[in-house]
């Protein structure tokens, strides 16, 4: 099979931010996942870059258009491939070849007798680069600028795109995934239920010069729009070359929702004037939002993504992109919800499950797995079953444009090893010879899962997904989601190795909401109500000891929290508690209590809490669990 996929051609007024960045991301992501599968892919981006919007940032900063368009567009072109972007060509609408194909399919349309000379007035928007009627304005502004549109009056060029009304709208009814998710082929079809007017599809060169020549007539150069879609053609070498023909039948085209239209409309009826298949699917996605507007230059309110890549890593940056938006939905994007996904997601679940699966392996295994196992694992039909569902519904996913529903798959099953840890123990497994045998295979499962997992992941985290495959003694360039080629890679008995966390917790000091939430989370009134059923090897993860607390004090401008030194056998520890509202912190100076000690660090108002103390709690009132008898700091809690 073959795959196309492209992102938006970028305007060079603007440096890439974030909302390119997804957009871009998620097309690289698409096709990693098609070649993961065996199929031949192709991925195109570039950046556009005519029309008045760049001749006026070009006049801006004093220089010459190709000036500013050459150093804005290598800034693209070098800052991909530092997020993980590997595209297969790079256009730029300036080159020669994108030139000669615009000529020649103006040509083809022309001779269609599609094109007429006619005059024009109406509202023009420079930043959105198109005209705008009355209806499509909100309160007379531009819908996306919020600027007044000019009305401009000139003699120009129009494309028949009229003619094509009935083709449009029978062709997006005929294929409902034309235009997905569907909420934008609706917001088409509403569009299309009125009169399409003609496209005009040139300016003036007295008024514009920095643009495509229309080819029959030198007076004018080609509107930006009509040169720019072009571009999806131009990069496969249209009309000639093996790359058109393998690929142009199932091009997808990846936008955001400002540029719906082009891509809907525009586009299509282009291709079908000058007689070319249309595209396979155009997606569509919603934007990353700050404080609810959209992410962009005008408004000032752009995220930088080198920022967000060196603290936390072009990885996971990427997980987070995909991950949190809903594609077809607006996502408000905020620095707490990096750092709250960072450290759930992939420091805890995933993280987490790779360092005790392959510590336990060291420890109780030596660090490679039984081939008999591997081999008695892949009869288990209740687990093939599962894998192989898994990676169906995950391939549905991707093939539908819907990546962050493939990545929460892959992390149900992230849960349902962590789970497997719980509920088997190894520890406890680990203990008689008689359970050896099924301590080999709860490991190979966890093992043979997070293969599956570094597989699974490679699409959107190809650094840390190549790394995982590393440490498991397997070739990342063999990478595949098949069981059985998996299973055949591990046979090969390589020693495991650990290896520092995948995922280091990203610690920061907290917003103070984030830590309002923390300490509300920490106050017993709000503990969440037991849960049905504990099995004794759950129960025991839970490492309980006696404390003694050695120094109290309330935390500064926490009414809840006391922070509370601990000594444990030698060890001593801070624990911050909810706790202030019952108890003075000078009545718990020398008090033995029982804590969980194995609790995973949180931060609260600025402090690192190492654990829990245990507490009776009643009606508004709060009692310590404290030893019958003086045990020792420190005694192990059964
Ligand atoms: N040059 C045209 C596209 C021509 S394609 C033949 C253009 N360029 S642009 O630089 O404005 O890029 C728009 C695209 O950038 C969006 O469609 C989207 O892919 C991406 N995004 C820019 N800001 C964005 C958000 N705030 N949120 C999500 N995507 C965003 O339009």
């Amino acid at each position: 099979m073959t795959y196309y996929i492209t992102t938006p051609i970028y305007y060079v007024n603007a440096k890439p931010h974030l909302g390119h960045a997804y957009t871009t991301i998620v097309c690289d992501t698409l096709t990693r996942f098609h070649r993961l599968v065996g199929d031949e892919s192709y991925f195109l981006t570039g950046t556009d870059e005519h029309g008045d919007k760049i001749a006026l940032a070009a006049a801006k900063e004093g220089v010459r258009p190709q000036d500013y368009v050459d150093y804005v567009s290598s800034h693209f072109k070098v800052t991909w491939p530092k997020f993980g972007i590997r595209y297969d060509d790079f256009i730029r609408t300036t080159e020669q070849r994108h030139k000669d194909t615009v000529s020649r399919f103006l040509d083809l349309v022309n001779r269609k007798g599609d094109i007429y000379f006619g005059e024009y007035g109406g509202l023009y928007c420079v930043g959105c680069e198109r005209f705008y009627t009355e209806r499509e304005l909100v309160g007379g502004l531009c819908p996306d600028h919020k600027t007044k549109p000019a009305y401009i009056a000139e003699q120009n060029y129009f494309f028949r795109m009229g003619n094509y009304q009935d083709w449009l709208i029978d062709l997006i009814r005929s294929d409902p995934s034309f235009i997905r998710p569907e909420r934008y082929r609706n917001e088409v079809l509403s569009f299309l239920s009125e009169p399409l007017e003609d496209l005009c599809i040139s300016r003036p060169k007295s008024r514009l010069e920095w643009g495509i020549d229309i080819p029959f007539d030198r007076h004018y150069v080609t509107y930006v729009w009509f040169d720019a879609l072009i571009n999806y053609i131009t990069g496969l070498g249209w009309p000639e070359g093996g790359l058109y023909h393998r690929f142009w039948p199932v091009a997808e085209h990846c936008v955001a929702k400002d540029i719906l239209k082009p891509h809907a409309i525009f586009w299509p009826t282009m291709l079908k004037s000058a007689g070319l298949p249309v595209y396979r699917h155009l997606n569509v996605h919603g934007y990353w939002q700050m404080d609810e507007a959209k992410m962009s230059k005008s408004v000032g309110n752009v995220v930088d993504i080198f920022t967000l890549r060196d603290e936390f890593g072009t990885d996971a940056l990427r997980y987070f992109l995909l991950r949190e938006m809903t594609f077809g939905l607006d996502s408000e994007f905020s620095y707490q919800r990096v750092l709250e996904r960072y450290n759930s997601d992939l420091a805890n679940d995933f993280g987490n499950l790779w360092q005790r699966s392959v510590t336990m392996l060291d420890k109780y295994l030596g660090g490679t797995l039984p081939p008999a196992a591997l081999a008695e694992l892949s009869q288990d039909s209740d687990w093939e079953r599962l894998l192989r569902e898994l990676v169906d519904g995950y391939s549905d996913d991707f093939r539908n444009m819907r990546p962050s529903e493939a990545l929460r798959k892959a992390w149900d099953f992230v849960g349902h090893l962590n789970k497997l840890i719980v509920t088997e123990a190894p520890w406890v497994l680990a203990r008689s010879v008689e359970t050896l045998p099924r301590l080999e295979r709860v490991m190979t499962m966890l093992v043979k899962g997070l293969a599956l997992l570094g597989a699974l992941v490679s699409p959107v985290m190809p650094g840390k997904s190549a790394e995982l495959w590393r440490r498991l003694g397997l070739d990342p360039d063999t990478m595949s989601l098949d069981s059985g080629a998996i299973s055949e890679a591990l046979s090969h008995g390589r020693r495991i190795s650990v290896g520092e966390a995948l995922f280091a917790r990203a610690e920061r000091e907290e917003s103070p909401k984030k830590a309002a939430r923390a300490q509300a989370a920490a106050a017993p009134e709000e503990s969440p109500a037991p849960s049905a059923e504990l099995s004794i090897s759950e129960f025991k993860r839970a490492d309980l000891r006696t404390a003694l607390i050695t120094a109290a004090e309330p935390l500064p401008k926490s009414q809840k929290l006391l922070k509370l030194t601990v000594t444990m056998g030698g060890e001593e520890r801070v624990i911050v508690a909810g706790i202030q509202k019952y108890f003075e912190a000078s009545e718990l100076v020398g008090k033995t209590v029982v804590v969980v000690a194995n609790l995973a660090p949180v931060k609260l108002m600025g402090v690192k809490s190492q654990g829990m103390v245990l507490c009776a709690s009643g009606n508004d009132t709060l009692a310590l669990l404290v030893p019958s008898r003086e045990m020792p700091p420190g005694s192990p809690v059964t």
